[in-house]
C-alpha cells in the first residue's frame, strides 16, 4: 500500500517536471503561425539535450560530437605534447619540405583555439591577423609521428571557408559564428522554431524539425554525402563544403563532387575509387549499395543507445555486417578458392588514406582484382595485402584466379557464410 502511493506521489512529481522542466511550459498552447513567421535559426546542441537526452547521449559517444576540442576551455583536448623539439625532429625525417623544420611554425598550447579530430589525426586552429587559420603542423594518431600540413601557405587560407561546414554547425560566414563540431542541427536543420514550442503540441513539434528517417532516402543520404565528400561549393566559389545547403535539399544545387574523370587525380584512383578521405559518398554512389537503397544508415547509426560499441559506428562488427543481409554468398570465382570469410578485406580494401596511407576503407563494395592494378600500376589491389609475401606476381596470380573462376565452376558445397563465421573465420 505505502509502496504504491509513493509511486503515485513519484509519478505526479515526474509529471510536474516534465511538464515545466522543457522551456514553454506544457499549459498554454504556443501559436504555431507566430513562431514559425520569425527567421528559422540555428540553437544549438546544448538545447536539444533537455528534451532529447537518449540521443543527446548517445551522440556524445560518437565522433560526430568530438570533432573540434574547445581548447580555451579544456587543453586536455591536444592529444599529443606540443613539444618543439620533438615535432622538429620527426619534421626533419620529411623529404620536400617547403619550410625548413627550424624554421617551422609550431603553436603553443596557449594559442591553440581549437583541436580538429584525434582518430586519425590532429590538426590545430589558431588566429593570425584575425582569421582563424590552421597551423602547419599534424600529428597521426596511428603512429604517433608528425607531419608537415601546408607549411608555405598555412596563414593564407581561412579556416572557416575552407573546412568550416564540415566540422561545425550552423556556419555564418559572414558573422563567422558556428556551433564546433558536428551538433545535432548539422542533420536536422536550424532548431528555433521546434525548440520555441512546447513538448505537448507533439504534431507542431513533429512538422517543425527534419527527421531523416521521414525524407526520401536518396534525399536522406544526401545529408551525409553533404560532409562525406569533396569538391566545391556551387554558390560560393572559395568554399570547399556546401554553403547554404540544409538537410532536406537536393544537395547537388549547392555542390559539384570532385571525380578523377574531371581532373582530379589526386583524391582518386583511376578508376574513380576514392584515394583520400571523407569521400565514402562519392564511392557509395558507384555501387551495387546505391542502385539497390543500401543507405550509409543500413549500415551506420548515427545516435543509438543498446548497439554495441564497435569501430566506425557499424550496426556489427567486421563482417557480421555484410552478413546480416547477405546470408548467403555464392561459391564461386574468388569465394570457391578462399575458405575464409573476411568479407571486407576484399570488398572495403583499406586503399584510402587520411593520415597514414590505407587507414581508411573503400566504399564501392567492389573487389580490386590483380587485373586493375596491371591496367594501371596506380591503382591498389584487393589481394596484394596477403598474396604479397606469397612472392605471387601480380600476372600469375590474376592468371590463377581465372583459371580457378572459371567453369566448369570448382565442385563443392554452397558456402554458407554464417557457418563461415561461426567456424571462427
Ligand atoms: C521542449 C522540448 C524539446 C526540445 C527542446 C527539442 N525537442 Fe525535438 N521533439 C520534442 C517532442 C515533444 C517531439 C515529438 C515526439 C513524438 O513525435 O512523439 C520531438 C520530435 C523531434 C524529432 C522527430 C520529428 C519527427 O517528425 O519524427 C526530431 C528529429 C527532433 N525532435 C530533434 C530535435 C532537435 C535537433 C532539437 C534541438 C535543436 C530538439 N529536437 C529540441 C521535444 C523537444
Ligand atoms: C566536404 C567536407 C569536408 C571538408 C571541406 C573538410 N573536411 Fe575534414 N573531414 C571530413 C569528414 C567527413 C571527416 C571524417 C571522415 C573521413 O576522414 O573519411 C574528416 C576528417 C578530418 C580530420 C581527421 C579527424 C580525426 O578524428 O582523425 C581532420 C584533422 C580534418 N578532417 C581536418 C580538416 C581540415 C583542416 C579541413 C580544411 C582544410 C577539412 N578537414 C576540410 C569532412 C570535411
Ligand atoms: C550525423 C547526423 C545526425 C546527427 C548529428 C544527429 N542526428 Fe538525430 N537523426 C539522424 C537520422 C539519420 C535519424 C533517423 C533515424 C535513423 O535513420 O536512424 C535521426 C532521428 C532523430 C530523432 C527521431 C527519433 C529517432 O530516434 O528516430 C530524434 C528525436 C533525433 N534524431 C534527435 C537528435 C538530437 C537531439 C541530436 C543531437 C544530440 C541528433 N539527433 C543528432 C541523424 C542525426
Ligand atoms: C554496406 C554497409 C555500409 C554502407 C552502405 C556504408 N558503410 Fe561506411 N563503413 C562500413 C564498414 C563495414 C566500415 C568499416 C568498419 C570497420 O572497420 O569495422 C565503414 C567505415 C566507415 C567510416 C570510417 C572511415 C573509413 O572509411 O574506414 C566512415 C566515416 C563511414 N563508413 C561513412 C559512411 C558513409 C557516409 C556512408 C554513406 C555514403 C557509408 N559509410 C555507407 C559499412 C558501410
Ligand atoms: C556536418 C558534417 C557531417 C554530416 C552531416 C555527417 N557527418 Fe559523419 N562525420 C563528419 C566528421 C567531420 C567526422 C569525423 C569526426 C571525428 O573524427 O571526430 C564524421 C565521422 C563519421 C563516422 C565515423 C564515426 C566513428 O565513430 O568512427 C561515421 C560512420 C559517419 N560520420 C557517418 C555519417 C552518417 C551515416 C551521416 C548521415 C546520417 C553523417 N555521418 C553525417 C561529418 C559529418
Ligand atoms: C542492409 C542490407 C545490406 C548490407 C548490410 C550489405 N549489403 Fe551488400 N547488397 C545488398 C543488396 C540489397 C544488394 C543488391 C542486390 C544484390 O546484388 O544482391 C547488395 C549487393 C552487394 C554486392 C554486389 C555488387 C555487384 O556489383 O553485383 C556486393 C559485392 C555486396 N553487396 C557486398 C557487401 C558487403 C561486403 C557488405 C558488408 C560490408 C554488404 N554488402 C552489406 C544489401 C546489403
Ligand atoms: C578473397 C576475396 C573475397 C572475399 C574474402 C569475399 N569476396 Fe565476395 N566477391 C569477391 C569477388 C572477386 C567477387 C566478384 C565480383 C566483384 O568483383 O566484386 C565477389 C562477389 C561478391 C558478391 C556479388 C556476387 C553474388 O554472390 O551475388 C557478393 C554479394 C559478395 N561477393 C559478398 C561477399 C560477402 C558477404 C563476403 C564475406 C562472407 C565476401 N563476399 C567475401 C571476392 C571476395
Ligand atoms: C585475407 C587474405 C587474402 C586475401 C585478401 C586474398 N587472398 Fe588469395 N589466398 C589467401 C590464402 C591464405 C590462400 C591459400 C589458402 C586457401 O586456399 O584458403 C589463398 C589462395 C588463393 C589462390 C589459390 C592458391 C594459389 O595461389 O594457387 C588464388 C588464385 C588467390 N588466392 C587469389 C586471390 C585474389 C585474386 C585475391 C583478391 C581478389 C585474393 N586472393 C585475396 C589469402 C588471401
Amino acid at each position: 500500500m505505502k509502496r504504491a502511493s509513493l509511486f503515485l506521489a513519484l509519478l505526479a512529481f515526474t509529471a510536474v517536471v516534465a511538464l515545466t522542466a522543457c522551456g514553454g511550459g506544457g499549459g498554454e498552447k504556443v501559436n504555431v503561425a507566430e513562431v514559425t513567421s520569425k527567421p528559422k535559426v540555428y540553437v544549438g546542441s546544448d538545447r536539444c539535450k533537455s528534451c532529447h537526452l537518449e540521443h543527446f547521449d548517445s551522440w556524445m559517444m560518437t565522433l560526430h560530437s568530438r570533432m573540434l576540442g574547445d581548447a580555451r576551455k579544456d587543453k586536455d583536448v591536444i592529444i599529443a605534447d606540443l613539444n618543439p623539439d620533438v615535432i622538429r625532429a620527426d619534421l626533419a625525417k620529411l623529404q620536400n619540405l617547403k619550410v625548413k623544420p627550424e624554421e617551422f611554425y609550431i603553436p603553443k598550447p596557449e594559442e591553440v583555439l581549437y583541436t580538429i579530430g584525434s582518430q586519425w589525426k590532429q590538426r590545430y586552429i589558431v588566429e593570425k591577423n584575425g582569421m582563424l587559420v590552421i597551423a602547419p603542423i599534424q600529428y597521426n594518431s596511428d603512429t604517433g609521428r608528425w607531419v608537415n600540413y601546408n607549411e608555405a601557405t598555412w596563414d593564407k587560407s581561412s579556416w572557416i571557408l575552407k573546412c568550416g561546414g564540415c566540422h561545425a554547425t550552423g556556419v555564418d560566414l559572414t558573422k563567422n559564428t558556428f556551433e564546433p563540431s558536428v551538433g545535432c542541427e548539422a542533420c536536422h536543420g536550424p532548431g528555433s522554431w521546434h525548440t520555441a514550442l512546447p513538448k505537448a503540441q507533439v504534431f507542431d513539434k513533429r512538422a517543425t524539425i527534419v527527421n531523416p528517417a521521414k525524407l526520401t532516402s536518396g534525399v536522406a543520404a544526401q545529408i551525409c554525402g553533404s560532409c562525406h565528400n569533396r569538391g566545391k561549393a556551387t554558390k560560393n566559389d572559395k568554399a570547399e563544403w556546401p554553403v547554404g545547403y540544409l538537410p532536406g535539399k537536393a544537395l547537388e544545387t549547392y555542390f559539384k563532387s570532385t571525380s578523377f574523370a574531371g581532373g582530379d587525380a589526386q583524391h582518386l584512383y583511376g578508376n574513380e575509387f576514392s584515394k583520400a578521405h571523407h569521400q565514402q559518398y562519392i564511392d557509395w554512389k558507384q555501387s551495387k549499395h546505391f542502385a539497390e537503397g543500401v543507405m550509409c544508415t543500413s549500415c551506420h547509426y548515427v545516435h543509438e543507445l543498446g548497439i554495441g560499441k564497435t569501430r566506425f559506428q557499424t550496426r556489427e562488427s567486421g563482417s557480421k555486417q555484410c552478413l546480416s543481409c547477405h546470408t548467403r554468398t555464392n561459391s564461386n570465382q574468388a569465394h570457391a578458392i578462399h575458405s575464409f570469410g573476411n568479407c571486407l578485406g576484399c570488398h572495403m580494401p583499406r586503399v584510402v588514406t587520411s593520415a597514414e596511407s590505407g587507414d581508411l576503407h573503400s566504399h564501392v563494395f567492389k573487389t580490386l582484382l590483380p587485373k586493375e592494378t596491371l591496367k594501371d600500376p596506380k591503382i591498389p589491389n584487393s589481394c596484394v595485402k596477403c598474396h604479397h609475401h606469397a612472392k605471387d606476381d601480380l600476372a600469375t596470380l590474376q592468371k590463377k584466379y581465372d583459371a580457378l573462376a572459371q567453369l566448369p565452376r570448382p565442385q563443392g558445397k554452397v558456402i554458407d557464410s554464417v557457418d563461415m563465421i561461426k567456424a571462427g573465420n
